[in-house]
């Protein structure tokens, strides 16, 4: 039997998806907005003990309406699965749109708002023993929400290097073991417990896990979860058959024409 991710029917996430900020509050030149919101991943009825957020969409997220499901979320999912995290996680992103340009913008207000109410919504139903940051956008981000809701007894943070930064591997790697002894030592309640096993100075096939069919939406294919890329921007680089390829373009009267 596959199991799915059952979305977004109850409140309070229903009604954060149908409030979702659009532009102007993520204005098109600084975002993809013409690919609409990515909420989440993971899960939203009560169960999630670590709270992961990473940055900012891209292209398989964009597809699959799931965050952090293409290469980086594979090595997010690898270090879950080092503190014995298999399915009692839920995931947002710093921004509910994919980036457009390199420089990730300052936060405004009303863009914070919308995070700070998932964050909100997250910590309201969910027992949240630890708060995994990945990338600086994303530690921010946290540190802001902090400040600015100041929750009562907020769960401790531990931040990390995003899954795609371009530090050296053995540098990458050093600073997730350190992340991974944290986040171990405030985690009560996984769903496995395990002896820590560390990365090594360099990735191994092992330390990208696979992502659950229970995370990504009903009849989502199962290749679609998987690690090798199958989403690109613009043109694809590799020939394959017309059976196997489908290829979206937006419609021009829908195209968003960026300086
Ligand atoms: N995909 C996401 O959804 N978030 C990231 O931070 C990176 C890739």
């Amino acid at each position: 039997m596959t199991t799915f991710d059952p979305g977004y029917g109850h409140d309070p996430f229903r009604g954060l998806c149908e409030a979702a900020p659009g532009p102007p509050v993520y204005p098109e030149e600084r975002f993809r907005v013409e690919w609409g919101p990515i909420f989440h991943r993971g899960r939203l009825d009560g169960s999630a003990r670590v709270l992961v957020i990473g940055q900012d969409p891209a292209a398989h997220e964009g597809v699959a309406r799931r965050i952090l499901c293409g290469f980086a979320g594979h090595r997010v999912q690898g270090f879950l699965a080092k503190l014995g995290v298999d399915r009692s996680y839920v995931m947002v992103n710093a921004y509910l749109y994919s980036l457009y340009g390199t420089a990730a913008p300052t936060h405004t207000a009303d863009q914070l708002e919308d995070r700070f109410d998932w964050i909100d919504a997250i910590l309201d139903t969910a027992t949240i023993e630890v708060v995994v940051t990945f990338g600086g956008v994303a530690k921010r981000v946290w540190g802001r929400y902090e400040q600015d809701r100041s929750p009562t007894s907020p769960p401790p943070q531990v931040g990390a290097l995003h899954p795609t930064a371009r530090n050296p591997d053995a540098e990458l790697l050093a600073n997730w073991n350190a992340a991974l002894d944290l986040a171990h030592g405030h985690l009560a309640h996984p769903d496995r417990t395990v002896a820590l096993a560390h990365y090594g100075d360099e990735w191994a096939d092992a330390d990208l896990a696979e992502i659950p069919s229970f995370d990504m939406p009903a009849g989502l294919p199962t290749w679609m979860t998987g690690a090798e890329t199958w989403a690109v921007r613009g043109e694809s680089p590799e020939e394959a058959p017309r059976s196997g390829r489908i290829t979206v373009t937006i419609p021009e009267s829908s195209r968003i024409d960026r300086v």
